[in-house]
């Protein structure tokens, strides 16, 4: 049964409507033309950022990671209580009823912090973010392992992709460096050139390669953890440089055209491009922090774009299908844009 009606049921004014389901939703328009992204929402936290955005007009609305906190030891009942607590705030319940909307998990709503595949509680994880996100009974999300997924909307010359790759579930795990060998700043994280560690899992990566090969105009990669960042040692792609540059080498195997990268998990905002090694120069958004962000981040510039912007934000994709041009921008919590750049989709595929 989807939305009851008080009336029918002849409930009293103070009975509470059960939540819209996912499968509910409002239908994205098509093309999608403003497109939202947030990362880092703790549920203990002031929610005006969320507040913001349940007021904005969206086309399609992604989550990408750390959607609640779990924090401390991992238990099943505090992710729960996490996702409940998170139910009740307004703005992020409005925002999830009133906005067509994808999610993915990063480490604070799937585990213990930064973990991978060996989380042993990771189905329970799953199961949490299955009943909050409220997938549709026949998702296959729902009969395969992970959290993976890709879904196009609008025409074929405005169609967009969304593919949302799960950094966790199969992720190998990484190599820490103890604090005083380490020297190389925070996080502790060096990168292993093991070529049997894996970000994504082969059944992952098989179909992203599937994923790739379809028809679209612009497609939105989002990651959790940051893919071409390289100033920093905390979780990134860059902890398993082999992997990156399988995804790189993938683009170009697949000629996917109209890549753009969406990343979190962070706490502050800003742009990155790559060129090396990919078919075309790639652009990374990070937008991460929206209810808490580092003041101070002590990143190197490695393949960023200027500075970042360290307040509180959240990232908007802006399409002009007229220009055929697309502009990652990071806004604050007040909604002005405070870092951004375009990029013209024709410049988004491989020059041969
Ligand atoms: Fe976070």
């Amino acid at each position: 049964m989807g939305l009851l009606r008080r009336d029918v049921l002849g409930l009293g004014a103070a009975a509470t409507l059960p939540q819209l389901p996912a499968w509910a939703q409002p239908a994205a328009p098509s093309p999608l033309r403003r497109i939202g992204f947030a990362s880092c929402i703790h549920q203990d936290r002031p929610q005006h950022v969320m507040d913001h955005l349940a007021g904005q007009r969206f086309d399609l609305f992604l989550f990408g990671g750390d959607n609640v906190y779990c924090d401390g030891p991992y238990t099943r009942e505090k992710l729960h209580a996490a996702y409940e607590k998170a139910a009740t705030h307004p703005g992020y319940a409005q925002l999830r009823r009133s906005t067509p909307h994808l999610a993915v998990w990063d480490d604070n709503d799937y585990s213990p912090r930064d973990t991978g595949a060996d989380f042993p509680l990771k189905q329970a994880s799953k199961e949490e973010f299955l009943a909050f996100w409220q997938l549709p009974q026949d998702d296959p999300r729902r009969s395969r392992p992970g959290l993976y997924h890709a879904q196009a909307f609008g025409p074929p010359g405005q169609r967009v992709q969304v593919i949302l790759l799960d950094t966790r579930w199969f992720r190998s795990p990484i190599e820490r460096v103890s604090r005083l060998q380490r020297g190389l700043g925070d996080g502790g994280y060096v990168p292993d050139p093991d070529p049997a560690k894996t970000m994504l899992g082969e059944v992952q990566w098989e179909w992203l390669a599937q994923q790739l090969r379809e028809p679209a105009d612009l497609r939105i990669l989002v990651s959790s953890v940051q893919l071409l960042a390289e100033g920093h040692r905390w979780e990134s792609w860059a902890n398993l440089p082999g992997e990156r540059e399988r995804l790189l080498r993938l683009i170009g195997a697949t000629r996917a055209n109209g890549v753009v990268l969406l990343s979190g998990d962070r706490h502050f905002a800003a742009l990155y491009q790559r060129r090396a090694g990919a078919p075309y120069a790639l652009t990374e958004l990070t937008a991460s922090g929206v209810t808490h962000s580092w003041a101070e981040p002590t990143d190197q510039p490695g393949n960023r774009v200027g500075a970042p912007f360290t307040g509180m934000n959240y990232g908007v994709l802006a399409i002009d299908w007229a220009a055929r041009s697309v502009r990652l921008a990071a806004h604050d919590g007040q909604g002005a844009e405070r870092l951004g750049q375009t990029l013209f989709l024709d410049q988004l595929k491989a020059s041969t």
